[in-house]
């Protein structure tokens, strides 16, 4: 099968990240006979310098048009610390999982058990914890009404959900559910917010049509420090736009490195796929960033477009990458890899797997002729 991909490289580490990412892919696309075609396109800081726009037409008629998305990072440090600035990197991605309703955005957290050390958590707390955050993303505080008075003294932030905003993204974390560990966990902050009231009493609707889900509800300041206390308590975290985002960065810790989680945005007609990490811009062009959570969300691609196979292919050589330590100094501070050699090493358990008798440990010495 022939497939098209929007790809968007983005800023900082973005771009070296994806060359991993679609090494990957070509890689999928040999063995398993599929061609991706990639249309790389512009957005963010890099969009901005370009052409004055974070999201340019082009880039969102490319991305309507295409098959799956896949995007780097977006931010650049000359617009964090401005904040007076009209135009930010940022309003380019949120434009643009607005412009394709892509509503629903999948977090997959999971303790790898050869990174259990790298956790600043107790092992035995969160070994075996497997969590999926189903977190919405085109509503709430993020695209409510925003005002600044004119004497600059008074800012408002509106935050906004309707019913049906929550019963679609409820019907997919549900659906999820039952196809994992059977639980969903509500976070909210229903005790003072009226949009949580809302979510809560859709989510208790809609549970009658999913008996066979445990369903409860935490508060998300309880369900901030639950994450850390008992993590292995979770299986499907469903919550709000500004909370999903939150909690996804703390949970990031349960698996030693926010370079390993990777992130699928789903909507009826179009699904983009990113690492949850940003531009990490002190690593740019270095080479040293981890590439796994572009290569996972490469996965999330493949699964996204019905290539279960390809996918569980990929994830088994993430594995393997850190089983042998093949990993960048996020993760492998004693013996560091760079961000392309670990791409180059998924790529080639992914041409080899077959080859039981390839020498991982040559290829762990920089022997292997790939490498
Ligand atoms: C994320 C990011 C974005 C968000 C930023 C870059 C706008 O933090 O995808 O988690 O807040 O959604
Ligand atoms: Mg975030």
């Amino acid at each position: 099968m022939k497939y098209n991909i929007t790809v968007i490289p983005g800023d900082g580490i973005g771009p070296e990240v994806t060359e991993q990412a679609k090494k990957v892919l070509r890689a999928v696309g040999n063995v398993f006979d599929h061609t991706f075609l990639f249309t790389e396109t512009l957005m963010g800081a890099c969009a901005i310098d370009k052409t004055g726009n974070p999201l340019p037409d082009e880039t969102i008629e490319l991305c309507k048009k295409s098959d799956a998305i896949l995007f780097g990072a977006i931010g650049d440090p000359k617009y964090d610390n401005d904040p007076t600035a009209k135009v930010r990197p940022e309003q380019g991605l949120l434009r643009l999982r607005k412009e394709l309703g892509l509503f629903c955005n999948v977090r997959p957290v999971k303790a790898y058990d050869t990174l259990l050390h790298n956790s600043p958590l107790k092992k035995d707390r969160i070994e075996g914890t497997d969590i999926t955050i189903y977190r919405e993303l085109t509503g709430g505080i993020y695209f409510g009404i925003k005002e600044l008075s004119d004497d600059g003294k008074h800012a408002f932030d509106g935050c906004s959900y309707t019913v049906e905003e929550i019963e679609r993204m409820a019907h997919l974390a549900f659906q999820a559910a039952q196809k994992r560990r059977k639980k969903l966990t509500l976070v909210d902050k229903a005790n003072v917010l009226e949009t949580s009231r809302l979510w809560r009493k859709a989510v208790t609707a809609l549970a009658k049509q999913y008996p066979d889900v445990e369903v409860d509800f935490l508060f998300v300041d309880n369900a901030a420090m639950q994450l850390i206390l008992n993590p292995k308590q979770f299986d499907v975290i469903l919550t709000e736009n500004l909370f999903g985002d939150i909690l996804s960065d703390e949970a990031s810790v349960i698996g030693g490195s926010i370079g390993l989680l990777a992130s699928a945005s789903v909507g009826k007609e179009n699904a983009l796929f990113e690492p949850i990490h940003g531009s990490f811009p002190q690593a740019k062009g270095k080479d040293i960033a981890n590439p796994l959570a572009s290569i996972l969300s490469a996965a999330m691609l493949l699964e996204h477009l019905g290539l279960m196979q390809e996918a569980k292919v990929v994830e088994v050589a993430v594995q393997k990458s850190l089983e042998l330590g093949i990993t960048t100094e996020d993760i492998n501070s004693e013996n560091p890899f760079s961000t392309s050699k670990v791409g180059d090493f998924i790529a080639d358990y992914i041409y080899n797997q077959e080859d039981s008798d390839m020498n991982f440990q040559n290829i762990h010495m920089g022997q292997s002729t790939i490498i």
